[in-house]
C-alpha cells in the first residue's frame, strides 16, 4: 500500500511500493540469510569485515533501506529544511528517491519565502560503485519523473576518490545518509565533515545488528571532540540518529 507519510505523486508513490516489495522479497530468501551466515563464520578466521566476493555476491541485490526507515528519513528532512545532502550507497536509488522528493520540496517552500541561492538549490549526491547498479538507479529515477530525477547527481564509482571533489563544490551539507558497507561509513564520514553544517543529520543504517563492524565509525561520533550527539533509534537492526553540534562538545 502506497505511503501516506511522503508527499508524491501516485506515480512515485507506486514505484516506491514495487521497489521495496522487490527489496524485501530478495531479503527474505533463504540464499540471503546463508550468505550472512557463512560471511559471519568466515570473518571469524579472516577477520575481513568485506572482501570481493561479497561484492560479487551483492552485484543484484537492491538493499534497500526499509520502507519504514526511509519514510523516517523523508520526515527528518522534511523537518530540518536539508536541501544539500549525500547519500554513501545508492544501489538501486530507493532511498535517493525519498531524499530527491524531501530536497525538492524544502526548497521549493523555501524559493516561495525567499530568494534560493545556487549553493541553496537542491541537490542529493548519490554515490554507487558497480555500474550495473548505477544504471539501474537512473532508470528508477527517470520513471520518477520532475519530482525526483532532476535533483540527483551521481557519483559513478568508488566514493573515496570521486567525493572530495563534490563535497569541496558545495556550500554546506544538510544531512549525510550512510547506507554502505560498514567499511566505508567512517571514511564517507571524513570527506563530508568539514561542509557539515551545524544541526546537520548523520543517518546510518543497520549499526545495532552490525554493531561489531560499526566499531570504528561508532567510536569516532561516540568521541565528544568530533562533535557528534548520537543515538541508536529503535528501527529494525537499529538506526543512528546522530546531530553534528560542534560548538556544544568543545
Ligand atoms: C546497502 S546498499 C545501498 C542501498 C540504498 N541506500 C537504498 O536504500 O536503495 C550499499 C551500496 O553501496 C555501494 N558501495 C559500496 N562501497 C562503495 C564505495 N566505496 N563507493 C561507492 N559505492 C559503494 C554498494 O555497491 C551498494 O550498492
Amino acid at each position: 500500500m502506497p505511503s501516506s507519510v511522503v508527499a508524491a505523486s501516485p506515480k512515485v508513490l507506486n514505484i516506491l511500493d514495487k521497489l521495496h516489495a522487490e527489496s524485501s522479497a530478495q531479503e527474505s530468501s533463504f540464499s540471503i540469510f546463508t550468505w550472512w551466515i557463512r560471511k559471519q563464520l568466515l570473518s571469524l578466521f579472516t577477520k575481513e569485515i568485506w572482501s570481493s566476493r561479497d561484492d560479487d555476491y551483492m552485484r543484484d541485490k537492491f538493499i534497500a533501506l526499509e520502507a519504514d526507515k526511509s519514510e523516517f528519513l523523508y520526515l527528518l528532512a522534511r523537518s530540518t529544511g536539508a536541501t544539500c545532502i549525500v547519500e554513501a550507497g545508492t544501489s538501486f536509488g530507493v532511498s535517493t528517491i525519498y531524499l530527491a522528493l524531501a530536497a525538492g520540496q524544502n526548497a521549493a517552500e523555501k524559493a516561495s519565502s525567499f530568494a534560493v541561492s545556487p549553493e541553496q538549490a537542491p541537490k542529493v549526491i548519490g554515490t554507487e560503485n558497480e555500474p550495473s547498479k548505477a544504471a539501474r538507479a537512473k532508470e528508477h529515477w527517470k520513471q520518477a519523473g520532475e519530482e525526483v530525477e532532476p535533483y540527483i547527481t551521481l557519483l559513478e564509482g568508488d566514493l573515496r576518490e570521486l567525493l572530495p571533489k563534490e563535497v569541496d563544490k558545495t556550500d554546506r551539507i544538510d544531512l549525510l545518509l550512510l547506507d554502505i558497507w560498514t567499511p566505508m561509513a567512517l571514511p564517507a564520514l571524513k570527506i563530508v565533515q568539514p561542509k557539515l553544517r551545524h544541526g546537520a543529520l548523520i543517518i546510518a543504517d543497520n549499526t545495532t545488528f552490525s554493531r561489531a563492524n560499526y566499531k570504528e565509525f561508532l567510536d569516532y561520533i561516540h568521541d565528544p571532540k568530533h562533535g557528534f550527539k548520537t543515538m541508536t533509534t529503535p528501527f529494525r537492526g537499529g538506526l543512528e540518529v546522530a546531530v553534528y553540534l560542534p560548538s556544544e562538545n568543545a
